[in-house]
């Protein structure tokens, strides 16, 4: 997951591969609650790990219910069988709608009826998301709710602790054109108390009916059959009781997997292959594929997999009652943006009472790339930029909202080529943590799209860490070219091979050091690197290997079997490479080159300190000698020799701590962003 404060996305040129989604969010949910009111253990399987799922954990976790991890996204629960273990207890439900609502409804019956008493709270969000239709149903049937703060949002008090008769003679009544969360919500926790036959009737339109098809299904799978006369009655049969299934599989979430049907529409190749959810999915927002068909898509699939590439382009635009599909209608915005025309999504106003105020924040950013946008009170006409010179770029704004920042990553295929700023992207961890990695796996980027930041220098500049730390505050990638010269020392004596300067000079000999550069089985795993299965990250850092790597780095066809494995780290979202040739020789067109120094006297005391705080005996002036030697042979060698390159940013920092000096570069590259 990407944790910066912003994301820049290089411009996609094309999209095609595979990916597996993760599990549905509403789901999960829904599963982990009923294996928690039922009876007996239920074995999750391919649940979504996220912050929704895991606010739920953690609260069914405080409410006593036994979860145990076993396996990767699986969890087994034992079930309560609807009876409290804990009386009392504070949950902190973040900003997970599909746990604070159903939740509400199960805790506020079960401690009224057990006697029990229990806070719910969230973000500050969380608490302007609306619960009073939800409450209001609670409490005509005689159930216990106190509000801590405004009246009909969280935070709330569920139960006094005293026990109280319900009453379920008479059809309750819940509204359903706010959110259908709160019918939801009673679905799953009216059998908890159904001695006779519970009735719901739905006041006003019913939205989001799909949502309601999702939690029937699944009350099926856990034992209780609800009878549901239009979408006006739901009725709960007397004596139902929850019973586990024993093992369940949670379908991939079909709203994640609109952004990747949106990019196969809009990717010129041979497509994109969605796995973990097909055409006959339970989840409502499957049929976004027949919107995104009628923009274009060209969409086929089966059981488990959807394929989608691009059929008309441009797309068309299109004019659609979007209820049906309230959270991936927001991929269909973005998609307009490369639609012929105007195209408008109606009957959206649930977007406003969703992690934000969806329908003002798509309106705000889509305006930001050069968009024309009309936000009405239940509707959004989306009119693209009118040409690739229209196309703008800026940091888009996410409003701690997921769907945001996956919608708005597909901006990054825009006409004009211009990479695109997302903001807080670390939001995406509500339902999709890895989505920018699934995304960059199904992408390419034109040649030079993808930006490098070159940190040349001598030995013991610093330049690791400084490399190191512009490219987490970036979220790039790291290359220490060093590190493969040291390895390709260590290789060769692996080899049996000697790296003496006067068996090098042997042309026969320097090809065979140069066919064991060309074929290292080299992998960087975090802080560690393997040679084939050999973990050498230690023996790389000696200073054996420093002055090993120093001679074989001079021989020009051991540099030329390393260049395509360097220019191999050059992904998205991007690279920061340092070494001694990076501006100069391997990425001469990078944007942003910088030429680190510091007088050798403060490298080598840099040096000494770092080893003796490995407990590496070490000699200063010894040091001095040495590294006085490396830079003679580095800066005089005939093949890429260590020189600044003509157009980089000379860095001295002798006297420079490393954040300023981190600083520093990173304002040297947002000097290199195009201006918004
Ligand atoms: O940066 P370092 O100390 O890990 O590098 C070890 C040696 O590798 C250095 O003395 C020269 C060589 N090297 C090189 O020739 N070109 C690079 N891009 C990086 C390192």
């Amino acid at each position: 997951m990407f944790k910066q404060p912003f994301l820049d996305l290089p411009p996609i040129a094309s999209a095609h591969g595979t990916v597996t989604l993760p599990g549905s969010k509403s789901i999960s949910n829904r599963v982990l609650l009923l294996a928690a009111l039922c009876d007996g253990a239920t074995e999750v399987h391919d649940l979504l790990s996220s912050d929704d799922t895991h606010v739920m954990l953690e609260a069914l976790k405080a409410l006593g219910c036994e979860v145990t991890e076993t396996g990767v996204n699986q969890v087994r629960v034992v079930g309560l069988n609807g009876q409290l273990k804990t009386k009392s207890a504070a949950l902190f439900l973040g900003n997970a709608g599909t746990a604070m609502r159903p939740l509400t409804a199960a805790l506020t019956l079960m401690a009224s009826t057990q006697g029990g008493s229990f806070a719910v709270s969230g973000v500050p969000r969380m608490h302007e998301r609306p619960i009073g239709d939800l409450v209001d149903a609670l409490r005509v049937l005689g159930g216990v709710v106190t509000d801590l703060g405004e009246p009909g949002y969280p935070p709330l008090r569920l139960g006094d602790g005293a026990t109280h008769a319900l009453n379920l003679a008479a059809p309750i009544p819940v509204r359903g054109d706010v959110s259908s969360q709160f019918l939801t919500a009673l679905l799953l926790a009216l059998p908890l108390v159904a001695e006779q036959d519970v009735v719901i009737e739905v006041v006003g339109e019913l939205i989001s009916k799909p949502y309601i098809e999702i939690t029937l299904k699944l009350l099926s799978q856990f034992g209780v059959q609800v009878q549901r006369d239009e979408w006006r009655r739901f009725t709960i049969p007397g004596g139902s009781r929850y019973r586990s299934p024993g093992k369940i599989h949670v379908e991939a979430d079909a709203s994640s997997a609109s952004y990747f049907v949106a990019l196969g529409a809009l990717g010129a190749t041979s497509g994109v292959t969605i796995q973990g959810v097909g055409l006959q999915s339970i989840q409502g927002d499957i049929r976004f594929i027949e919107a995104a068909a009628m923009m274009g898509a060209d969409i086929s699939g089966g059981d488990n997999h959807l394929h989608v590439k691009r059929g008309a382009w441009p797309l068309k635009a299109i004019d659609l009652d979007c209820n049906h599909i309230p959270d991936a209608a927001m991929t269909l915005a973005a998609m307009a943006l490369y639609a012929d025309g105007t195209t408008t999504l109606r009957n959206i106003a649930s977007w406003r009472v969703k992690e934000t105020d969806r329908l003002t924040a798509m309106a705000t950013e889509l305006r930001k790339l050069g968009a024309t946008v009309e936000e009405g009170a239940d509707y959004l006409c989306v009119t693209p930029p009118a040409d690739a010179r229209a196309w703008r770029t800026a940091p888009i704004d996410t409003y701690d909202d997921h769907r945001m920042a996956m919608c708005f990553s597909l901006a990054a295929l825009n006409p004009a080529d211009l990479p695109i700023r997302i903001n807080e992207p670390h939001c995406v961890a509500k339902t999709y943590p890895d989505y920018f990695e699934d995304l960059f796996s199904v992408t390419t980027n034109r040649p030079g799209a993808v930006p490098v930041i070159c940190i040349d220098g001598p030995t013991a500049s610093g330049k690791g860490t400084l490399s190191q730390g512009v490219a987490q505050a970036l979220g790039y990638a790291w290359l220490d070219s060093g590190a493969l010269y040291r390895l390709v020392g260590v290789a060769a004596e692996m080899a049996g091979l000697s790296t003496q300067v006067s068996d090098l000079a042997d042309p026969a000999h320097a090809e065979k050091v140069a066919a064991v550069a060309a074929n290292m089985a080299v992998r960087f795993d975090g802080d560690r690197v393997l040679l084939g299965e050999n973990d050498v990250s230690e023996r790389i850092r000696t200073e054996a290997a420093g002055m090993g790597a120093s001679r074989v780095s001079a021989i020009g066809p051991v540099r030329q079997a390393l260049l395509e494995l360097q220019h191999r780290f050059a992904k998205a979202p991007g690279l920061v490479a340092d070494g001694r040739d990076m501006g100069t020789v391997i990425f001469p067109q990078a944007p942003l080159k910088v030429f680190l120094t510091a007088s050798a006297q403060k490298r080598a005391e840099r040096r000494y300190s770092q080893l003796i705080s490995k407990g590496i005996p070490a000699k200063l002036d010894d040091l001095l000698a040495d590294l006085q030697e490396r830079d003679a042979r580095d800066t005089n060698r005939t093949h890429a020799p260590l020189k600044p390159a003509e157009d980089a940013m000379q860095l001295d920092n002798t006297d420079m701590g490393i954040d300023e000096s981190i600083q520093l570069v990173l304002n040297w590259w947002q000097g290199k962003q195009p201006k918004t």
